[in-house]
């Protein structure tokens, strides 16, 4: 964590698993990543659906989402992706803390921004999962559901990731779906899978 100055840390009253206990829940990040369409969000959602339908306290983060509001003022830039990664990382990491099973979907092309929201949920001691959604991107370019690799390769869009902005794939995914053979609800279960295996969730 960064010195801020003349700021003291003020630790709770409560440890954190007295917290989960008293609230019967267990706070983790599962965190998709992927090239554009290749289905995080998809994925995401479901698997939040198929949690809080099962009573365990979900929240999903998502990349389009937080661009509307906590990241607004953040662009495409190496440095605007990079920023909008650590502090999506830093929010899943107190939702983490809070209890949540947090889902995060964003494309986060960069290896290093990931493994440093791993580090902090290390750190921390939390869960950090990471989802390599890994679809091709002929199929993404072919599935393309909101235009967007479409107005990339017409040069609408400068800096499109797989395009002309490069994605580094992870090295150590905690799970890895190929999307063009597992359908979504396969996808889910294969991550669910992984939480139970685990001890985040108990199946
Ligand atoms: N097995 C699968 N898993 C997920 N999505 C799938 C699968 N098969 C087909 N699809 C389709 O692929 C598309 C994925 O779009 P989605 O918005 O989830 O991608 P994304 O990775 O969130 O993209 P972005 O980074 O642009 O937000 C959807 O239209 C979905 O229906
Ligand atoms: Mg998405």
């Amino acid at each position: 964590m960064s010195d801020p100055g003349n700021i003291t840390w003020h630790e709770g009253e409560l440890s954190r698993a007295e917290r989960f206990d008293a609230l019967r829940c267990n706070g983790g990040t599962v965190w998709f990543t992927g090239l554009s369409a290749s289905g995080k969000s998809t994925i995401a959602s479901a698997l939040e659906a198929r949690l809080i339908r099962r009573g365990i306290h979900a929240y999903r983060l998502d990349g389009d989402n937080v661009r509307h509001g906590l990241n607004s003022n953040l662009g495409f830039s190496a440095d605007d992706r990079a920023e909008n990664i650590r502090r999506v990382g830093e929010v899943a990491r107190l939702f983490a803390d809070s209890g949540c099973i947090v889902i995060a979907s964003f494309i986060s092309p960069y290896r290093s921004d990931r493994d440093a929201v791993r580090q902090l949920h290390e750190d921390a001691g939390l869960a950090f999962v990471e989802v390599f959604v890994d679809t091709p991107i002929e199929v993404c370019e072919q599935r393309d559901p909101k235009g967007l690799y479409k107005k990339a390769r017409a040069g609408e869009i400068a800096g499109f990731t797989g395009v002309d902005d490069p994605y580094e794939p992870p090295t150590r995914a905690e799970v890895v779906l190929a999307t063009e053979r597992t359908d979504v609800a396969s996808c889910v279960e294969r991550v669910a899978e992984h939480l139970a295996t685990i001890g985040l969730i108990s199946q």
